[in-house]
């Protein structure tokens, strides 16, 4: 049971190690319009691709004991890295509330489309690294086969604005080739990032692969949770996200109008 100060009313807390968890903020709100969202982008420390197992697992803790200052009625992990690599981690700093990670909603969708059992997956260097992504689409069937591919230069040519651009298709053809060769017939975009790039990547990919983005499963899923415990919030208002970043770069502004495609709110600056 959630906890006693927490209703329906109460906000949905998500993070990211940046922007990129933006596109989740965007299906949430699409598929869930009266909710209040409080969003945190580890702005300061992003990317977290590369970083260690050790320092994910620290951010991670810090990031979700940020949101809990605010007391989310669940929690969503808007970060393939973070959950990959350190769920158990937010679940222990969460205490009570659910929560949700983007992995497990992608890899539970992608094992229900794909025909051929041919799963394409893409993500960070961690994320990929960990194998977490294969491990969870064998736990759905274990007869699919996962072809997976770490694709590091995709989430700063996201933040660069390089949606359609030469450098990213070139970049897009070089990862993509292996994995189109393979003769997949589905690929997750394992970052909330690669959104960002869906048409990029889906040009490249061809007409035959179906691509998965986790962002809408996990709003999905996030329904069903909240409609389970009887906490969907019965407001009719769509209010502005609360944003919550550890710093505010130069390029913020033109960042969220490109994930989000409104203009940005007020922001607040937390320490890290
Ligand atoms: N958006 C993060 C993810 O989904 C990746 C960005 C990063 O490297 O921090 O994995």
């Amino acid at each position: 049971m959630p906890h006693a100060r927490i209703s329906p009313e109460s906000p949905i807390g998500i993070f990211d190690s940046g922007i990129g968890g933006l596109t989740v903020v965007k299906a949430v709100q699409a598929a869930l319009p009266a909710e209040r969202i409080i969003y945190f982008g580890d702005t300061a420390r992003v990317p977290y691709g590369p970083k260690s197992q050790v320092t994910i697992r620290r951010y991670a803790r810090e990031d979700t004991e940020i949101l809990m200052k605010h007391q989310p009625k669940m929690i969503i992990v808007a970060c393939n890295t973070v959950s990959a690599l350190a769920l158990d981690v937010v679940e222990e700093a969460a205490g009570e509330i659910p929560v949700i990670g983007v992995l497990k909603a992608g890899a539970e969708l992608a094992s229900r489309r794909s025909g051929s059992g041919r799963i394409g997956v893409i993500g960070t260097q961690a994320t990929i690294g960990s194998n977490a992504y294969a491990c969870a689409i064998q736990e759905e069937d274990p007869a699919i086969e996962v072809i997976s591919k770490a694709c590091p230069l995709f989430v700063p040519l996201a933040e660069e604005g390089f949606i359609d651009h030469a450098a990213t298709r070139l970049v897009a053809e070089e990862y993509l080739a292996p994995l189109v060769a393979s003769r997949i017939d589905t690929l997750v975009l394992g970052c909330t990032h690669y959104p960002i790039l869906k048409s990029m990547i889906a040009s490249i990919a061809g007409p035959g692969i179906d691509i998965i983005d986790s962002a809408e499963a996990v709003a999905d899923k996030t329904r069903a949770l909240l409609a389970a415990q009887g906490m969907l919030n019965p407001g009719t208002g769509a209010a502005m996200p609360h944003l919550l970043v550890s710093d505010l770069p130069q390029k913020f502004r033109e960042l969220y109008r490109l994930f989000m495609g409104t203009e940005l709110p007020d922001v607040e600056l937390v320490g890290v």
